[in-house]
């Protein structure tokens, strides 16, 4: 069964501020919506809400994975259904080994039986994808780790984690062009297993490479405009501030 993530006239506050002011989303397995916008209208907000990030409060409005809300769960409750988040600003964890945290990964979100060696051995192949030496396995997560390497990490817990719906956070940012094809690609391999991506970026070059169902863009806490994969190149032509909608003056 094909399995559905459904954002319904999502509100959220974070600390007194209100960053999501009506989010409606609805994202197939399979399918990709990119979400573009400007500094600070909310994409982080968003993927962090999804995720169940304990500062941000949902005022009024649901998450729901195949009709049952996931709103009040805890974030491992979520990855336990399915979800995955791929951060803007991965986190360096001194002391925990990126080796053993895939295995982690793997046996917390889907219950992963594979024999360690079986295991690894597949870790190690999507290392490969990623052009990430084996030796990574072995560092604590992200530390020292450059800023396109964190990125690449996140793309192989992507990989380990195989969950039903990717929140994939400027997974594009601070990628050279070589690194952006290769994390394309893998975000194709992972899209073509069944996953519904949600593909935040400021810039439509990664959906040169990943080809978008749905684009969204995201203006102060509001999606203004969706469209397909042209509104990406509409977006690049006219900037976002020709979308943002006219304030009342009232
Ligand atoms: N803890 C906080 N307290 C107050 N305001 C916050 C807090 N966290 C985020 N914000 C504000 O919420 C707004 C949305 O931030 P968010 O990180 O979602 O933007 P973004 O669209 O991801 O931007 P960027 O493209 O720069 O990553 C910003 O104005 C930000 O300053
Ligand atoms: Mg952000």
């Amino acid at each position: 069964m094909t399995s559905t993530l459904k954002i319904v006239d999502l509100h959220a506050k974070v600390e007194d501020k209100e960053v999501l002011r009506g989010i409606d989303l609805e994202v197939k397995q399979g399918e990709v919506h990119a979400i573009m916008g400007p500094n600070g209208s909310g994409k982080t907000s968003l993927a962090y809400v999804l995720l169940g990030h304990p500062k941000y409060v949902v005022t009024k409005g649901d998450i729901l994975i195949d009709g049952q809300s996931i709103v009040n769960l805890k974030t491992d409750r979520r990855a336990k259904l399915g979800l995955f988040l791929g951060f803007q600003y991965p986190e360096e964890i001194p002391g925990l080994r990126f080796g053993s945290f895939l295995r982690t990964l793997a046996v917390e979100m889907r219950g992963d039986k594979t024999p360690l060696s079986q295991f690894y051995s597949n870790v190690k192949e999507n290392l490969k994808k990623l052009d990430l030496d084996e030796a990574f396995l072995s560092r604590s997560l992200n530390e020292g780790f450059s800023g396109g390497e964190k990125k690449r990490a996140e793309i192989v817990q992507l990989l380990t984690a195989k969950p039903k719906f990717a929140v994939l956070d400027e997974t594009d940012s601070g990628l050279d062009v070589d690194a952006l094809k290769i994390v394309s690609s893998a975000i194709n391999e992972v899209r073509g297993s069944d996953v519904g991506i949600i593909l935040i970026t400021h810039y439509q070059r990664i959906l040169k490479y990943v080809k978008a169902d749905y684009v969204h863009v995201l203006i102060d806490g509001r999606i203004v405009k969706s469209g397909d994969a042209s509104l990406a190149d509409e977006v690049e032509k006219t900037g976002y501030e020709a979308l943002r909608p006219v304030q009342a003056t009232t």
